[in-house]
């Protein structure tokens, strides 16, 4: 078998694909020919990701859309097929998270991040099942350590990655029969990105989170696209219902500083 990473004529779907890991998992795909669609809340940050695809030489369009709107998501998701055709991979990612203790939240705090990850990646699956390639199609679901890591602080988002998960295995089942496979990837600390503005809000947490991960870095967006890219290419052919960490064996050592850091953060001691 010849093995390519060329993913000329492959359209790639990123839900939530306008900042952070997953504009860098969009931008990858481009780099690598894909035609690549990406949507998320705001108009201006999918006008400014489709145009900086475009500036990569790819084919790209955008629509804005709240994962927790199931209509909304079947609408975006079909105006990129018929405009680009079957869907040969889709990753979804758009997530929220805030640093709170599970009696430092509202139920509707909770309920937020449960909706956004959860049930957002639910909407995007039951979207996109009709539109992709079959046999053939990649799907990667974007979780988070917290998915397998109970972490203080994190209760909403630890219980809907934990979903998001078990979602990916049970779809791997689901609709490995027709040549569509499900996965996760788990990514580690990543540098510069949202999520650990939020999870190390001090650069001497950051500093902490980094010598914690046994590679004893942290990761960039493009590590987490690599992996994508395998994924979604016939290299990845075999992979089904697998939740994959790409995270420098952070998780290895249960995260242990980033935990006791977010208990810290969360009961005041650090500002
Ligand atoms: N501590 C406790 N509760 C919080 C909170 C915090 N730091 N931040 C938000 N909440 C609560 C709100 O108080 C609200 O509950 P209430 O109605 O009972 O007051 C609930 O969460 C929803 O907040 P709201 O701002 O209305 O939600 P939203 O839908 O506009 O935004 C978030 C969702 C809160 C997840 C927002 O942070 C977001 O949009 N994040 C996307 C980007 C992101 O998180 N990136 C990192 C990914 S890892
Ligand atoms: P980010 O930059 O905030 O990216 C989140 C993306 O999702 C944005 O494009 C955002 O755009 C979109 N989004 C958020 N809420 C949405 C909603 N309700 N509907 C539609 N789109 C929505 O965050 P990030 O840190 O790169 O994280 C990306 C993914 O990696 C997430 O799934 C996160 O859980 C996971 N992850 C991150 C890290 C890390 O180190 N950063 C570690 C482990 C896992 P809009 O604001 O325009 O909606």
């Amino acid at each position: 078998m010849s093995i390519t990473l060329d993913f000329v004529d492959k359209t790639v779907l990123v839900i939530g694909g306008t900042s952070g890991i997953n504009r860098g998992i969009a931008s990858l795909f481009a780099e690598h020919g894909a035609r690549v669609a990406v949507a998320s809340r705001s108009q201006e940050k999918v006008d400014d990701t489709v145009a900086s695809l475009k500036n990569l030489g790819a084919q790209s369009m955008g629509f804005t859309v709240d994962v927790r709107d199931a209509e909304a998501v079947k609408k975006g998701v079909m105006e990129v097929h018929e405009n680009y055709g079957e869907l040969d991979v889709v990753v979804s990612g758009a997530a929220g998270n805030f640093v709170a203790t599970a009696m430092g939240m509202s139920a509707n705090g909770f309920r937020a991040v449960v909706d956004i990850d959860l049930m957002g990646t639910f909407h995007v699956m039951q979207a996109v099942y009709p539109c992709l390639k079959k046999p053939g199609a990649s799907v990667i679901n974007i979780s988070a350590p917290q998915a397998f890591i109970p972490m203080e602080a994190q209760s909403h988002v630890c219980a809907a990655k934990a979903g998001v998960d078990m979602l990916t295995r049970t779809l791997a089942m689901e609709w490995g029969p027709e040549g569509i496979r499900v996965n996760s990837i788990v990514p580690g600390p990543i540098e510069n990105t949202e999520g650990m503005k939020r999870l190390a809000p001090s650069a001497e947490i950051l500093e902490q989170v980094k010598e914690s991960v046994p590679l004893k870095r942290l990761g960039s967006t493009e590590d987490i696209g690599n992996a994508c890219l395998f994924l979604g290419s016939p290299m990845g052919d075999y992979i089904n219902g697998a939740v994959i960490p790409v995270d420098g064996g952070w998780s290895q050592n249960g995260t242990g500083v980033m935990r006791s850091a977010l208990s810290d953060f969360a009961q005041g001691t650090v500002k």
